[in-house]
């Protein structure tokens, strides 16, 4: 192995292209490829901004020629040498660097590697733990360090943005109590306090809140979040999220302080001009329409009531459901009457998995007939009928949901995504933003019976809704507002209660009594009686964005070290066992076997 020496690198792998002919450059990098061509090596040097040919030629240089001959993969070089312009034949149109190569004189191997045990040069297959176990190869891919470039420069544009706009960023503690946003909490003991623990913020809800009071008028931070949760494509048990807050606001500022931020955003990493402000839904209206509270909004295929209809029509199933103060709801899959009967059982499987007793279907024919398991139970009239509330023609397929409005909401938001996605009509760089708007305040857990926050207990309920806090809780609407991209919510946030008796009325409604409340954000509430601004915010998966931003299919291409499934680090082997000793220190008797 050698050193660098006196050799400093004078450009990076992607810098130099025809303009270049003639200097005297010198590159340091790794080897992604090495080819012999009778006698003349070449090798594609890689770095973090991309890749240069080099060569090596018996004829010019035969001592660094012998030397090139045991260069493998991956090996860390520096090499010196004089840009030429390759042959007109010979030249790639594909890199950037493709007109020019480095004709080496001067050669210095400053690390070997063993081959590494998955090509870094291929699209292959790669299992997600080996990944994950060898990270730093896997970020010296291209697609992936570029990932990580476009992460830097997203950080950047929204704190260039809310700097701008006088926000401070500040840190908030890591160690500190459970906060409100309802996931399981990641505990650590305390050695010095015996019996105590910290948890890890699920977010910094209530320090922000305290910020407020403390008079810092507008808060930011882009911050580790931590959530003890299932794990799915866009969770992760420590995320990132871009968290604000604002005093002396309502709603509509935050919301336009906020699609400012996502402008600038879309433009700094995409070139794209975002035209805000986005659309907005109610969340009852967003439920109606699309059976969800993220609706994908880059197709259409709405959920279509047809209650009234199935109420007096004689199929029972449809019949009865309507009695029972369910809802019939339908979806048109356009032009999809040439689905096979295995698609459509493929289909009904995938309904019943999110709780379907059954799917109906029909097929629009040519000739207005009906071809469906249920035509007989309808009259012409009743075709028509249903034909004109779903906008059917000839060579459409609809589909029926009839249950309980829970279950056929899930049921078809589900079911429209996935015939989306099977239509193709998800386009990944068609960016379609909407706000959700008006959420119910609580919603009422049957298992716990008792009302819970649909957001967090500290969101203010409407002004016009307070006086049905105690007659009518679920009737009550709140001042949160989430925003939603392409299906997926990207970020939430609301206005604040900042009076203390509403606080207290919202936490009796959960049934969080006085003692509970006292002990667990006592600290909130004092802060509340010692003038706290009218103030809210919100708060966005940055991880989300970025998936969405890169085209992703999982957060996980976004963040340097992510978690597995189970929330394990292959490469570190986190979580890992503990000496007994340590154990003892925190006061913590295992009951496990090693
Ligand atoms: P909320 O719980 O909605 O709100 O979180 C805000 C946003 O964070 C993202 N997010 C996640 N991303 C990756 N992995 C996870 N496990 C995960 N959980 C949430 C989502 C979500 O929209 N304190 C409030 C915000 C506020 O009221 O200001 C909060 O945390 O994109
Ligand atoms: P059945 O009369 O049970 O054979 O059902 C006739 C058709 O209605 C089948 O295609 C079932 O999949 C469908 N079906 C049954 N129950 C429901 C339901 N609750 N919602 C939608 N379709 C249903």
């Amino acid at each position: 192995m050698e050193s660098m020496g006196n050799l400093s690198r004078t450009h990076y792998c992607n810098d130099l292209g025809v303009e270049n002919v003639g200097e005297q450059v010198t590159l340091m990098g790794w080897v992604l490829r090495r080819r012999d061509h009778g006698g003349v090596i070449f090798i594609d040097l890689r770095d973090r901004r991309g890749i240069t040919q080099v060569v090596f030629n018996p004829e010019v240089n035969p001592e660094v020629h012998a030397k090139a001959h045991q260069i493998r993969s991956e090996w860390v070089l520096a090499v010196k040498g004089k840009v030429e312009a390759r042959p007109g034949d010979m030249a790639n149109s594909k890199l950037k660097t493709g007109g020019i190569e480095i004709l080496v004189d001067e050669l210095r191997i400053l690390n070997v590697s063993e081959t590494p045990p998955f090509p870094l040069d291929e699209d292959g297959e790669v299992s997600d733990n080996l990944r994950l176990q060898y990270r730093y190869l896997d970020l010296r891919r291209p697609e992936m360090s570029a990932n990580l470039v476009i992460r830097h420069k997203a950080v950047q544009a929204i704190r260039n943005y809310l700097n701008d706009n006088d926000f401070l960023d500040i840190e908030t503690p890591m160690l500190t109590r459970s906060t409100p946003e309802g996931a399981r909490d990641y505990l650590v003991p305390s050695r010095v306090n015996a019996g105590r623990f910290y948890a890890l913020p699920q977010s910094p809800q209530l320090f922000k809140q305290l910020l407020m009071i403390a008079g810092m008028d507008r808060y930011y931070q882009i911050v580790k979040c931590f959530r003890d949760e299932d794990l799915r494509a866009d969770r992760q048990p420590e995320f990132t999220q871009i968290d604000l807050e604002l005093s002396f606001v309502d709603e509509e500022q935050v919301i336009s302080m906020t699609e400012g931020m996502i402008k600038v955003l879309f433009k700094e990493t995409l070139e794209l001009d975002l035209e805000p402000p986005f659309n907005r839904l109610t969340f009852d209206e967003s439920m109606d329409r699309f059976g969800t509270d993220r609706p994908d909004m880059r197709f259409g295929m709405e959920l279509v009531d047809l209650t009234p209809i199935a109420a007096e029509c004689s199929f029972k199933v449809f019949r009865s459901i309507a009695d029972k103060k369910g809802t019939v709801r339908a979806i048109n899959a356009k032009g999809c009457a040439t689905f096979s009967r295995k698609e459509l059982d493929i289909l009904t499987d995938y309904a019943v998995q999110f709780g379907a007793k059954g799917l109906a279907w029909v097929k629009m024919k040519e000739d207005g007939e009906w071809q469906s398991p249920i035509a007989k139970f309808f009259t012409d009239e009743e075709r028509a009928e249903i034909a004109a509330a779903t906008d059917a023609v000839p060579g459409d397929l609809l589909f029926f949901g009839a249950d309980s409005s829970k279950v056929v909401f899930q049921v078809l938001s589900e079911l429209r995504v996935e015939l989306a996605n099977r239509l193709d009509l998800l386009k990944k760089d068609d960016f379609n933003f909407v706000w959700i708007t008006d959420f119910p305040l609580v919603e009422y857990d049957e298992k716990e019976k008792r009302f819970q926050a649909l957001h967090h207990p500290f969101t203010a309920p409407k002004v016009t809704d307070i006086d049905k806090l105690e007659s009518d809780p679920g009737k009550v609407y709140s001042r949160a507002y989430d925003l939603v991209l392409n299906g997926t919510e990207v970020g939430g946030g609301s206005i604040r209660i900042h009076q203390k008796e509403l606080q207290e009325k919202v936490l009796d409604v959960l049934g969080i009594g006085e003692q509970e409340a006292n002990d667990k954000f006592g600290f909130l509430l004092r802060a509340l009686e010692l003038g706290a601004p009218p103030h809210g915010g919100l708060a966005f998966g940055l991880d989300r964005l970025l998936m969405l931003i890169t085209g992703g299919d999982s957060i996980r291409d976004v963040i340097a070290f992510p978690k597995t499934q189970k929330a394990t680090c292959p490469l570190t082997e986190a979580p890992a066992r503990v000496a007994r000793k340590q154990l003892t220190e925190l006061h913590i008797q295992p009951d496990w076997k090693e």
